[in-house]
């Protein structure tokens, strides 16, 4: 079996829950103390043993660029001093991943994001990460426990978990049938559904694998909710042809699309940085 070796980032959106901020700024620069969201999903990437970032951005976006590049400048002017080694980690993904990048002309839903980023891609299993969604373990990162299912299952993996029934409507949502602790055979899915219409409180969030079957379904499917072209259409019919894993990752997720879920991360990751 083809082994998961590319990560694929959306990273096009606007970010309008952060405006002013955002104005001309990518959200997935906004930092969780200091390191900006982008680098916890590069990083959560590596953990999983890849090395290959795609990123697909859009209007307004070159710091994520900069951001995993050389500033020659700045880097002189700290050379030598304490300040240095608060790049260190910048430097360690810069020297060991490589990125690649393309943009999303038109704003048409993840669905899209992720067809546009397949050029990037080619014919092989990928990770999908959505950096507004920063997720934090103890031990084995979110990624790799779902690439670890895939390896074993051979098939798209996404990763869910419980919400309250009244935020149905924020997320995919998934129903289906238990295989074993925590892996669920998806038989439906829906996007943003109301509470009541909700197949479950199982939500997905913004982790992925894919098997490259997924450009062909996405390439024939239609627009669904909002009129934008969603991955949780085409996941519902990969998971009817051939099966689709959701995986209940260890962990806690953070929704730093929102501001309180923003706040929440930022205070857990100051206090863990305070007591190592
Ligand atoms: C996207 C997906 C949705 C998923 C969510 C996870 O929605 O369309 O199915 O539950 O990410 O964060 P978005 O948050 O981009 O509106």
């Amino acid at each position: 079996m083809a082994t998961v070796k590319k990560c694929l980032f959306p990273a096009a959106g606007y970010g309008t829950r952060f405006l002013p901020a955002t104005k001309s700024m990518p959200k997935e620069m906004l930092p969780i103390v200091t390191k900006p969201l982008i680098q916890y999903g590069v990083e959560e990437a590596m953990e999983a043993g890849i090395v290959d970032m795609a990123i697909v951005t859009g209007r307004g976006k070159r710091a994520l660029e900069d951001h995993f590049d050389i500033s020659y400048e700045l880097e002189h002017q700290i050379a030598g001093s304490d300040k240095e080694s608060l790049l260190d980690e910048t430097r360690a993904v810069m020297e060991q991943c490589t990125f690649s990048y393309t943009r999303q002309v038109e704003m048409k839903g993840l669905g899209h994001a992720i067809s546009v980023g397949g050029r990037l891609i080619g014919r092989e299993p990928f990770a999908v990460i959505l950096a507004d969604d920063y997720c934090v373990t103890e031990g084995v990162g979110v990624l790799s426990q779902m690439v670890t299912l895939y390896e074993r299952f051979g098939c798209s993996v996404v990763a869910i978990e419980e919400v309250p029934r009244e935020e149905t409507f924020r997320y995919g949502v998934i129903a289906g049938e238990e295989e074993e602790s925590g892996v669920i055979r998806i038989t439906n899915m829906v996007e943003k559904p109301a509470p009541e219409a909700a197949p479950s409180n199982l939500a997905i969030i913004g982790r992925y694998v894919l098997t490259p079957e997924i450009f062909d379904i996405l390439d024939d499917t239609p627009p669904g909710k909002n009129g934008e072209i969603q991955i949780t259409d085409a996941l519902l019919t990969q998971a009817r042809r051939g099966g689709v894993i959701g995986c209940k990752f260890q962990g806690t997720r953070f929704d730093c699309g929102s501001v309180g879920g923003f706040i929440d991360a930022t205070n857990y990751t100051f206090e863990k940085t305070q007591s190592e």
